[in-house]
């Protein structure tokens, strides 16, 4: 094979966007074959595009080797099993799932290594947090102690939530800011600082907004070593803020990106706290710092683009994939864990219990008696949603 045919389902605002990278020829090696949505007006815009209302009939037609999944959360994980048991690639958006229990069971219709199954975390390719990564993980700063991300510039209109009647319902997407938005920064901050072993969260379900789940949090994380994390998140705060802060015993990284403005600080101890707060003799004394200068090139990254070309050559290549949808298991579960504690007001030990999150889920899908109203009429430019 030399050329990835590609099928993308799900064609609305994000998969719209993906289809238009792909026909434009942004993904070289990669062809639109078909696309699928149940919204069968969609298809006009893709003539001389084989179009499906189905997604079982895309994947079993033998027109596709790859399909990428943009569909409302729930059906990531029934349209991933059935791409992934039925031998195509599979690169699914984020989340890879609703709730914990779901991605288990689609990870584990993944039992073909020679199928690439792939998650769209864009913000895996953006060269600040990569350089961070890096940082961390060469010893830079030392043994993380406290790191603690605000992520509250995810703000959405009451348009945004009217404009799909999936949107903002725990049937339809199982979650709010923490399932919709957060999914790339849990995926980033697990990336960077590891799984946290207990989750406490206060927040609030529809605060600023008519909708019945989350729209506010605020969480603390304890992790296995001891170290500590807190996470702020809304969509309903202006205006917000994006800063992530992660302090260890050599120094501290601080990025934040304000009005488009990108700055990432590295501030390097003389001598790590540890060993200065045990040998000093001064008693207000504190370790004496660098500013060390990082030098990063290359500005956002390719982000979506980069995720789809990469997708492309793992299957053509088999070059390594950037977030291969196994990762996507462990955002999914920070965000249930602060899901289930803010609504049941408990401390949440990991691994949580992926079965008992879903029986919880269940029923607040069968108690709710929220009335969603709809107006497609809105701006669907999904441009504006992407926060990087
Ligand atoms: N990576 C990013 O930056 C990013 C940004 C926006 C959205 N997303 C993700 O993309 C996905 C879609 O979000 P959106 O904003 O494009 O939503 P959307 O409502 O605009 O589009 C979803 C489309 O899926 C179609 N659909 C629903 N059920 C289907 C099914 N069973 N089979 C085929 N098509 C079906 C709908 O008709 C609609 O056209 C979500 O997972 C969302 O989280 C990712």
């Amino acid at each position: 094979m030399n050329k990835v045919r590609l099928g993308i389902i799900g064609i609305g605002g994000m998969g719209g966007a993906h289809a238009k990278e792909v026909l434009d020829g942004k993904v070289p090696r990669c062809e639109l074959a078909a696309i699928c949505d149940i919204d069968t007006s969609l298809f006009a815009k893709y003539p001389g595009i084989k179009a499906y209302d189905d997604s079982a009939k895309m994947i079993r037609s033998g027109d596709v080797d790859a399909v990428l999944i943009a569909t409302p959360h729930y059906d990531h994980t029934t349209i991933g099993i059935d791409a992934l048991q039925n031998g195509i690639h599979t690169l699914v958006e984020k989340p890879i799932s609703v709730h914990k229990a779901d991605a288990e069971k689609l990870i584990a219709a993944h039992d073909d290594p020679k199928i690439k199954f792939a998650a769209m975390f864009n913000q895996r390719t953006d060269p600040y947090y990569i350089k961070i990564h890096d940082l961390i993980k060469k010893g830079e700063i030392g043994k993380i102690q406290r790191s603690n991300w605000i992520i509250t510039n995810w703000f959405r209109t009451e348009a945004y939530y009217r404009s799909g009647g999936w949107r903002a319902t725990w049937a339809g997407e199982g979650g709010g800011v923490l399932v919709n938005q957060c999914p790339h920064n849990l995926d980033l901050y697990q990336w960077l600082c590891g799984m946290p072993s207990s989750v406490i969260a206060i927040g609030g379900l529809g605060k600023f907004h008519d909708i019945e789940v989350e729209d506010d949090v605020s969480a603390l994380f304890e992790y296995p070593d001891g170290a500590t994390g807190a996470f702020f998140t809304t969509t309903g705060e202006a205006p917000g803020t994006n800063r992530l802060e992660i302090a260890g015993d050599r120094g501290k990284l601080v990025f934040e990106i304000a009005r488009g403005v990108r700055k990432l600080e590295f501030i390097r101890n003389e001598v790590p706290a540890g060993e200065y707060l045990k040998t000093s003799s001064n008693r207000f004394g504190v370790p004496s710092i660098w500013n060390v200068e990082v030098p990063i090139s290359g500005g956002t990254g390719e982000q979506h683009l980069g995720i789809k070309k990469n997708f492309v050559a793992a299957i053509l290549d088999n070059v390594p994939l950037i977030a291969p949808a196994e990762d996507g298991i462990r955002s999914v579960e920070i965000a249930n864990a602060m899901q289930y504690s803010l609504m049941t007001k408990k401390r949440v030990d990991l691994p949580m219990d992926g079965a008992a999150y879903e029986a919880y889920l269940k029923q607040l899908i069968a108690k709710s008696t929220f009335k969603k109203v709809t107006d497609k009429n809105t701006d669907s430019n999904v441009g504006g949603s992407f926060n990087i």
